[in-house]
């Protein structure tokens, strides 16, 4: 159900049951006119159920139209083209409704909201550094987890971090053969990356590395205490590292369960797999082997040499997760490599019978024109840089615009416009699109962007404030009239703001929020160049100023659902 209100919603049910009593029928659609002529509102109800009703749909939208209940909601209907049913609102009506569209007023209550949405996202593989190939999980999940709350679920978010895979062998050889102990007091996390870059030039001309490799990381498996206290260690120097830059992103989870976690709970799960006979022995090795229209390779859930895999574990998170969870639905957010890993092992858990609804929220991976980024070639652009050069630009852009702001709401400014650059030219994209890397588009302020949206909120801020000084107090209790087809406009857009967000919640997708909100600015700021607010008669000026505040507030919420803030001073 799209619907920009319950009680126009409920106008539309009655009619149709009035009309066609019981018959099954699809749900009304209500979306937002392609054109001013066309009303403010359209459905395309009767072309959506012309076959189930048996009728043209032209004639279904006359019967619609005919015998339309009574009520003070509806200015007029209209039929247009094969079976549109245009909708004009009575203006006090519109008025009404945008002040239902913020959270507390709307009511989201017909959404399935029982249980708990674990979003598994950011996960970064430990003792690496985050780049910036890692920001799009982890702004992307965080978004969605917003978006989720902010509708009203219970939201798990769940740090799945890498660190019990194959890099600690290697990192456990590398940090006895070559640390640096300066280097490393001096700065933890860049002297492992640096010994774990090491090894991989080494292994190359000594490739029995890989199997010392091999061996230590066997050893940690199985508790060897040596290997065990520097595995704990590297945890934590990671662990802190990326604090900092959660905290920087605003960024937070409710767990931390990394892969370790799950490694007591694997050899059930493989035990589980081989007695329903889904896993088989194969080479001394254990693997699944698929159905041939599933189209997937066969999946090894253990290895010859007894140890778990990356598969193995996750089979062993849903598991986890659905005996300790109301599960609602589990989302996952990696780049687009992994889908045949999330095929397999989705495809494992249905075949063992554990009927828990999963999503792999997969996103193009982000790559420099010349190809990927890789900790292992050491061609990356660190996340700490990315937000300290995106801070750096705003600076430039704040200090040349407002040199007389103190030195520290400069800096402040600069972080919050900085940040919010950097993550809406990621989640104002479709996820599945890959990025090529360029500085001067992630960081452009201009046009479809953070800081155009920002400036637009802090704009609308700026007035309210003088309306404030001229003794106008705008609340939610002043009464809005709208008249001006670009007031119009701008207020038929921002009642549609629910339908944004749980069409966002629907596909996954943050972008559908960030065009929503570019839109709403464009609106707002040519109904404000068209639509002076301040030196007017005092109806028509509380009336704009308060359509002003709805905008701004819908800005800020919005924004709010991308990790990004707003300020009311720039
Ligand atoms: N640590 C993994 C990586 O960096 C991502 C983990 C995603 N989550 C999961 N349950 N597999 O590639």
């Amino acid at each position: 159900m799209l619907i920009i209100d319950k009680e126009i919603f409920s106008l539309f049910e009655q009619t149709i049951k009035n009309l066609y009593g019981d018959k099954e029928l699809k749900q009304i659609e209500i979306t937002i006119a392609t054109n001013e002529k066309f009303g403010d509102f359209q459905t395309n109800f009767a072309m959506m159920n012309s076959k189930l009703i048996g009728n043209n749909p032209r004639a279904i939208a006359q019967a619609i139209v005919n015998n339309f209940v009574e009520n003070d909601v509806i200015e007029k209907l209209e039929i247009a083209g094969p079976g549109f049913i245009n909708i004009f609102l009575k203006n006090d009506y519109l008025g009404n409704l945008l002040k239902k569209s913020r959270k507390e007023a709307y009511d989201y209550s017909f959404l399935n909201r029982k249980g708990d949405v674990i979003i598994d996202f950011s996960s970064p593989n430990i003792a690496k550094r985050m780049h910036i190939g890692h920001l799009r999980s982890t702004i992307i999940g965080d978004a969605i987890a917003r978006v989720y709350r902010f509708l009203g679920y219970h939201v798990v978010a769940d740090n799945h971090i890498g660190d019990w895979g194959t890099q600690f062998g290697k990192l456990i050889i590398g940090y006895r053969k070559w640390l640096d102990k300066e280097a490393y007091n001096e700065n933890p996390i860049e002297e492992l990356e640096r010994v774990y870059v090491q090894f991989s030039k080494e292994s190359e001309e000594h490739p029995e590395l890989e199997e010392e490799a091999r061996q230590e990381l066997k050893k940690l498996q199985d508790g060897d205490a040596e290997n065990f206290a520097l595995w704990k260690e590297f945890i934590k120097v990671s662990m802190d590292e990326y604090a900092k830059l959660y905290g920087r992103l605003d960024v937070h989870f409710d767990t931390f369960y990394g892969e370790s976690f799950y490694h007591n709970m694997m050899q059930s799960v493989v035990e589980e797999l081989v007695e329903k006979n889904i896993a088989v022995e194969d080479d001394g090795a254990k693997v699944v082997f698929f159905p041939e229209e599933d189209n997937l390779f066969p999946c090894i859930v253990q290895k010859k040499d007894g140890a778990f895999l990356y598969s193995t574990s996750d089979i062993a998170t849903v598991k986890f997760r659905k005996d300790n969870y109301d599960i609602n639905k589990i989302i996952y957010l990696t780049d687009e490599r992994q889908q045949d890993h999330f095929k397999q092992f989705f495809k494992i858990t249905d075949m063992l019978g554990w009927n828990v609804p999963k999503y792999h929220i997969w996103f193009g991976i982000m790559r420099f024109e010349d190809g990927v980024f890789s900790t292992r070639k050491g061609n990356v652009i660190r996340l700490e840089q990315l937000l300290d050069e995106g801070k750096k630009r705003a600076y430039d852009i704040v200090n040349e615009k407002n040199p007389n702001l103190s030195e520290e709401e400069k800096q402040n400014i600069s972080e919050v416009v900085g940040v919010g650059a950097i993550k809406y030219a990621d989640l104002s994209q479709n996820r599945q699109s890959p990025i090529i890397f360029e500085w001067n588009k992630i960081l452009s302020f201009e046009g479809n962007t953070a800081p155009y949206l920002q400036y637009s909120y802090a704009r609308i801020q700026s007035i309210l404030r003088k309306a404030d000084e001229e003794g106008k107090v705008i609340d939610y209790s002043k009464e809005l009239v709208i008249e001006d087809k670009l007031e119009k406009a701008l207020a038929n857009h921002i009642a549609t703001f629910p339908m944004a967000v749980i069409k966002a919640a629907d596909t996954f997708k943050p972008n559908i929020i960030a065009d929503y909100l570019f839109e709403l600015a464009k609106k707002f700021n040519s109904f404000y160049n068209n639509c002076p607010i301040l030196n007017q008669d005092d109806e028509t000026l509380v009336s704009r100023a308060l359509l002003a505040k709805i905008a701004g507030d819908t800005i800020k919420d919005g924004l709010s659902l991308l990790g990004i803030e707003t300020l009311d001073r720039m």
